[in-house]
């Protein structure tokens, strides 16, 4: 099972020759795909080979092979891990029961819409990088760009094979509906509000990647530890493709501070205005930029206290991260977590019942390990001998959902009046200013070698490969 038919006309690793009728519905949804992806996929792309890993195995060693490929002819396809046999659901009301290789009719609504918001994001955030490849700093980064898009491509595939399998009409219509909302657009945007922002430059890229992949990687987590088998399974592999997002983020976030503090280095100046005239990036600039996609990926865990949360978990749905490794009871019932809110002018915790602090709980976990990124990033600034350190803001900064929205804090966690905030927000989050300053450094740099100005190379190539492989060939 674990082999890949590429003889198919959609690659699986789910028997699809077997199952005529879904065989057909996907193959009805394939077109409206690669219709979707020449209208909102990387503009200008369709034509030029990129040198992409494309998925052939779930095994763990080998699971991809490298090569040239134009992307609209990419193979997207349907791959889970395998089964394990005897699997029992391992939290929840229905904790040692058998896993679920059919969708209960009760959890069915549930299910559909935990499947549709996962499914959701993956086009959004191809629809939100379309236009990068236009500016794009190396044929390496523009490599990885790609890389990044087709992936998410698939694994929107991997959410409407579910939807397809599992739900019937409904999910067809669904996995239209997937094809149909627009990231940012006002009539029919995508359902969560960071996969309707902007990603105009690459360092908004590379911090999304960081970011907001790394919530992906999450949730899926979360999905994973499913009583329903199949959106385990299919989540598990997703993971094995998510790890290369958030490297991807990191090391570029990492080569553009490397850059900055060797020109920092060279010209002996920490001053902004400097830097910016010898076309780098200076470090409050990168500040701002974390500072804001932190807060809004923040925000995608979801409202602090949440009676979804807990009906998800009590139901079998959606687990923990590393569910499996914990050491409760794997129930929750009795136990008592801790939430923030804004009281008397002050930020204070409150304990809540562990269920419905589930989100709180996944973003806790989410943010001690983004975190350890930023902690790698000073690491790169210390050992150019500079004086200069990049902070996680407070959680509770900048929240637009849950009990602190609608509150004024600052990134060291002091709840402001508004006026006080409007008075510093410049300082905190990235200003027109900035923006347009990131967005005139932008320009495509297509030799083979070569990098843009603001950013280093990177340590090591794309699968062993030199850094000066020609990654994207032009025709
Ligand atoms: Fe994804
Ligand atoms: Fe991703």
């Amino acid at each position: 099972m674990s082999s890949i038919d590429y003889n198919e006309k959609i690659p699986n690793n789910v028997n699809l020759a077997d199952d005529r009728a879904l065989k057909r519905a996907l193959e009805h949804w394939q077109p409206n795909y690669l219709e979707w992806w020449q209208d909102m996929g990387p503009e200008g792309s369709q034509d030029m080979d990129v040198y992409l890993r494309t998925a052939v195995s779930v095994d763990k060693e080998g699971w991809a092979q490298f090569g040239y490929v134009k992307m609209p002819e990419y193979r997207w396809g349907i791959f889970l891990n395998p089964a394990k046999k005897g699997r029992k659901i391992h939290f929840g009301d229905h904790k040692g029961e058998d896993a679920w290789q059919s969708v209960p009719g009760e959890y069915r609504a549930n299910l559909r819409r935990i499947i549709v918001t996962q499914g959701d994001t993956e086009p959004a955030s191809v629809e939100q990088q379309r236009h990068l490849g236009l500016t794009a700093p190396s044929l390496y980064d523009l490599r990885n760009l790609f890389q990044v898009n087709v992936e998410e491509g698939r694994h929107l595939w991997a959410m409407v094979y579910l939807l397809h399998k599992y739900f019937g009409r409904d999910g067809r219509e669904e996995g239209e509906a997937l094809l149909e909302r627009r990231s940012g657009e006002e009539d029919n945007p995508r359902i969560l509000q960071a996969f309707n922002e902007k990603t105009p430059d690459w360092l908004s890229f590379f911090m999304f990647t960081y970011f907001t992949d790394r919530d992906g990687k999450y949730q899926l987590h979360a999905l994973s530890e499913s009583s329903f088998d199949p959106l385990a399974r299919t989540t598990r592999f997703m993971l094995t493709e998510e790890a290369h997002h958030m490297f991807v983020g990191e090391t570029g976030v990492s080569r553009i501070i490397e850059r900055t503090c060797n020109v920092m280095n060279e010209l002996k100046s920490d001053d902004s205005e400097t830097l910016r005239r010898a076309g780098v990036i200076d470090l409050p600039t990168i500040q701002r930029y974390l500072n804001f996609h932190f807060s809004v990926t923040v925000d995608l865990f979801g409202a602090d206290e949440s009676s979804n949360a807990a009906i998800y978990y009590s139901t079998g749905l959606k687990g923990r991260y590393a569910e499996g490794k914990r050491k409760d009871d794997h129930r929750l019932k009795n136990d008592h977590y801790p939430v923030l809110e804004v009281r008397d002018g002050k930020l204070v915790e409150r304990q809540v019942p562990m269920l419905n602090a589930l989100n709180e709980v996944l973003r806790d976990d989410y943010i001690r390990e983004a975190a350890s990124g930023v902690k790698r990033w000073n690491r790169v600034i210390s050992r150019a001998g500079l004086p200069f350190e990049l902070k996680v803001p407070h959680k509770a900064f900048h929240r637009k959902i849950g009990a602190l929205a609608g509150s004024f804090i600052s990134p060291e966690g002091d709840v402001l009046t508004e006026e006080q905030w409007q008075q510093r927000a410049d300082q905190w989050l990235p200003t027109d200013e900035d923006r347009a300053f990131v967005a005139s450094l932008m320009g495509r740099v297509d030799e083979p070698g070569q990098f843009a100005n603001w950013i280093a190379p990177p340590a090591i190539g794309i699968n062993n490969q030199p850094i000066d492989f020609d990654y994207v060939r032009f025709n």
